[in-house]
């Protein structure tokens, strides 16, 4: 993998709706957990305590994917609230559904763009790691705002820059370099990194008291397999980028001689800011 793209781009490769989850294919919670569940679970408190989640609340969790803020949210509404996950993939639903089953737990497949919830339906909107992935933020951002009851709290939590968040920039720019033509799907993960854009993008959807904060959550891996066994499981947009190179689409896994795993393996103690 020394040489860089060769201009064909991904051939092959379809990201599936929500660009996380090959289409027909199940999703491997323990990969997921491992590539972006973990870390993910890191931030969650904060969101759920910005969004002021209460018990016997009503909860949307848009983006909700395996449901790592889901779960935690379930855990806070109690046996009087529900959680309600949408998410563009019906695969990642099936993976929310069978963690949740018996639980205050409702799946619905819609995007996060287009809500097919009444006016001020819930009593918190969350949305963790999932609005730089939509096409139009803005029109998610109005339809998170519409179904929110009044003065209750929508809740958003982004990436900062692929620096800031080597767990995934890493891979991102260096999949970049043999793919320059998929560049711009390759970093959709620090779509949202300023903070001033989302800040505007709040305010201009006609949300009121915004407040954006940076936070830094650190953790590392035992070993270098630990972290590059859940890429090669090829859950999440990178990950099948990688599966879909052409030389590893013919040969299968590259562990241990790649450039890219040398190039990795440098910061695999990772601090991801969202
Ligand atoms: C990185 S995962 C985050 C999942 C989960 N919230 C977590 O924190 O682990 C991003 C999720 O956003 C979903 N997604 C992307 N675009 C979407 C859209 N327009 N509407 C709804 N869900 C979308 C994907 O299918 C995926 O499940």
């Amino acid at each position: 993998m020394d040489t860089p793209d060769n201009g064909e781009g991904l051939k092959g490769v379809n990201f599936g709706p929500g660009f996380h989850a090959t289409v027909g294919q199940h999703v491997d919670r323990s990969a997921y957990d491992r590539y972006v569940g973990d870390w993910s679970r890191l931030f969650v408190p904060t969101v759920l305590a910005a969004a002021e989640v209460a018990a016997a609340d009503r909860i949307l969790d848009i983006a909700t994917g395996p449901g790592e803020a889901a779960a935690l949210a379930l855990a806070q509404v109690g046996p009087a609230g529900l959680v309600v996950g949408v998410d563009l993939s019906l695969a990642m639903l099936t993976a929310a559904h069978s963690r949740f089953a018996g639980a205050r737990f409702r799946p619905v497949v819609s995007d996060g763009q287009a809500l097919p919830f009444a006016d001020a339906t819930f009593d918190a909107v969350l949305c963790q790691l999932g609005l730089m992935f939509f096409p139009d933020p803005a029109r998610g951002l109005a339809e998170f705002r519409r179904v929110l009851r009044p003065h209750r709290h929508a809740a958003v939590c982004v990436i900062s820059t692929r620096e800031r968040a080597p767990m995934w920039g890493v891979l991102a720019e260096i999949l970049s370099r043999y793919l320059p033509a998929q560049q711009e799907v390759l970093h959709l993960s620090f779509a949202l990194a300023d903070a001033g854009r989302l800040e505007r993008l709040l305010a201009t959807t006609g949300f009121r008291e915004i407040s954006v904060t940076r936070e830094t959550r650190e953790g590392s891996f035992e070993s270098f397999d630990d972290y590059w066994v859940p890429i090669e499981e090829g859950v999440g947009s990178l990950p099948q980028a990688y599966l879909a190179l052409p030389a590893i689409a013919s040969t299968g896994s590259t562990r241990g001689g790649a450039g890219a795993a040398s190039a990795i393996r440098i910061q695999w103690t990772a601090s991801n800011e969202c």
